[in-house]
């Protein structure tokens, strides 16, 4: 019988999702599908409890049940219940339904296959505070960077934001000191909606950013955005949004059906993705 795994948020139209999950189904002829379920909070529950039963495999959570999901679950992985959210649920071969969170982990495996030149004993820059930069911290966390540098609109989250999951090697930092903390920076990412078609523009400074500096914009519509077009004129090396979208996916399509699947990452799936982004 074909296997049902899927996506489940409110809203959940906008996933793009099943875009790379169904082809990679598809290029490894596996009798599945993946889905887009809009669940409402008061249903969150009973649609647990259909993936407890057997009948959906498994499924990937988005806003805004990545935090309220937890409580329904029986475990998390370590990375999960660090960042206090889960983005992908699966059932172990014990019936137990584990949630993992794959953000941290798709960004930095693609930031590491776009710029495998990035320097990770010098200090990174990240723009937001939100539960992008949560996972992305988190992420940066595992690599040898010595300080990550948050700068928030809101200093005070950027703050709580360290203290809760810094470990001592993140810090808040005031917008006035952007740049100056550019200058001995070896990535700058951008975790902020700001650069998006329709939101402000990210207005930054990049003057001081040295010449082996890596920029991240986790935006990915536009794809080259106002602050990647900035950085790769000034010939810095650009990492652009699409690549946390897809990590994410692969880590969570390979926890659902083995580290074997084949997953391309590249071209196909981009384009895929980028048509129904500017088709919507
Ligand atoms: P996500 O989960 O996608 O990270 P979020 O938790 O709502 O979303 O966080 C959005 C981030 O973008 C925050 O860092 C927010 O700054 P504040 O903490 O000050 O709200 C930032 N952001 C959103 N709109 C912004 C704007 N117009 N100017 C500056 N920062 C903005």
């Amino acid at each position: 019988m074909t296997e049902k795994y899927g996506v489940i948020g409110d809203p959940i139209e906008q996933s793009l999702s099943p875009e790379m999950q169904n082809y990679w189904i598809n290029a490894n002829g596996i009798d599945a599908v993946y889905k887009k379920w809009h669940v409402k909070e008061p249903e969150l529950a009973a649609f647990v409890d259909r993936i407890r039963a057997g009948e959906i495999k498994g499924v990937n959570v988005t806003v805004p049940h990545k935090e309220r999901i937890i409580p329904l679950l029986d475990r998390l992985a370590p990375g999960a219940r660090a960042l206090g959210a889960v983005n992908t649920v699966v059932k172990a071969g014990d019936g137990a339904l584990v949630g993992y969170n794959t953000d941290g982990i798709g960004f930095l495996s693609y930031l590491r296959q776009m710029a495998p030149q990035w320097m990770t004993d010098k200090p990174c820059v990240i723009l937001g505070a939100g539960g992008a930069a949560r996972a992305i911290i988190h992420a940066l966390l595992s690599t040898p960077v010595p300080l990550i540098m948050v700068i928030n609109r809101t200093f005070e989250r950027a703050e709580r934001l360290c203290n809760e999951i810094g470990r001592g090697r993140a810090k808040p930092v005031p917008m006035a000191d952007f740049f100056d903390a550019l200058m001995p920076s070896g990535l700058l990412v951008n975790s902020t909606s700001l650069g998006m078609t329709g939101q402000p523009t990210l207005e930054v400074d990049l003057s001081s950013a040295p010449i082996d500096m890596v920029v991240n914009d986790i935006v990915y519509k536009p794809l080259e955005t106002v602050l990647l077009a900035d950085a790769k004129s000034r010939g810095l090396t650009t990492v652009d949004g699409l690549g946390m979208l897809i990590g994410q996916g692969e880590a969570a399509f390979k926890l659902w059906l083995g580290p074997d699947v084949d997953c391309e990452t590249g071209t196909m799936v981009r384009e895929r993705i980028l048509r129904k982004v500017h088709s919507t």
